[in-house]
């Protein structure tokens, strides 16, 4: 069968579930803010992060601009352990007063976070937070304080709702394991 569902193991959020949370979140953000004058700009980090930026966007009710950034970290070994990153496509506007959100799917090893949050903060941004919708702790090598977390996972393969494996399974409208059969091959 060539149902996607079909390759995961076990659903871990469904639509309602991930629904939920994200409702939550942008309440959240909306209380934070509200007394703000200073516009919202939530910087989503392309491609995983995207699905979640949409769904969020549209739960704050303040005035909320949408920017999109692509990075891939320099290297291996040595060099990737700095977290320096490369930046592939950059913000569209300048953020200078702004209260930057930085939208992300999950967060491993958060080298690329809390590059990019110096990076927000060196650029004049008036606040700087992270909101994140999966978090796996266990994969930590620099530590991010995380503003805005969806929940907390296992260090297991996950997939769905923009998080892929080799570029599949992005579009799954639910988070959920990856049957082994499926990653070992
Ligand atoms: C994944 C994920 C985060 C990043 C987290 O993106 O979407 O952006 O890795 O890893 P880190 O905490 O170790 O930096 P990936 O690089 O796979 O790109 P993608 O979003 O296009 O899938
Ligand atoms: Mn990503
Ligand atoms: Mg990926």
């Amino acid at each position: 069968m060539n149902d996607l569902l079909n390759d995961l193991e076990k659903i871990l959020f469904t639509e309602d579930d991930l629904k939920k949370r994200v409702r939550e979140l942008g309440e959240s953000i909306s209380e934070d803010f509200k007394e703000d004058s200073a516009p919202i700009l939530l910087v989503g980090i392309l491609k995983g992060a995207s699905f979640f930026l949409a769904d969020l966007a549209r739960e704050i009710n303040l005035p909320t601009e949408i920017d999109f950034m692509s990075v891939s970290s320099y290297g291996r070994g040595k060099v990737k352990s700095t977290g320096v990153v490369k930046i592939l496509k950059d913000l569209d506007e300048d953020i200078e007063g702004k209260n930057v959100i930085i939208v992300e799917d999950l967060i491993d090893s958060g080298l690329t976070l809390s590059y990019l949050r110096d990076m927000m903060v060196r650029r004049g941004a008036k606040r700087v937070k992270i909101a994140t919708l999966l978090n796996k702790k266990a994969k930590r090598k620099k530590e991010v304080n995380i503003d805005y977390e969806g929940f907390e996972v296992p260090d297991d393969f996950i997939v769905g709702y923009g998080i892929d494996y080799s570029e599949k399974y992005r579009n799954l409208k639910v988070v959920g394991y990856l049957k082994k059969e499926i990653y070992s091959k």
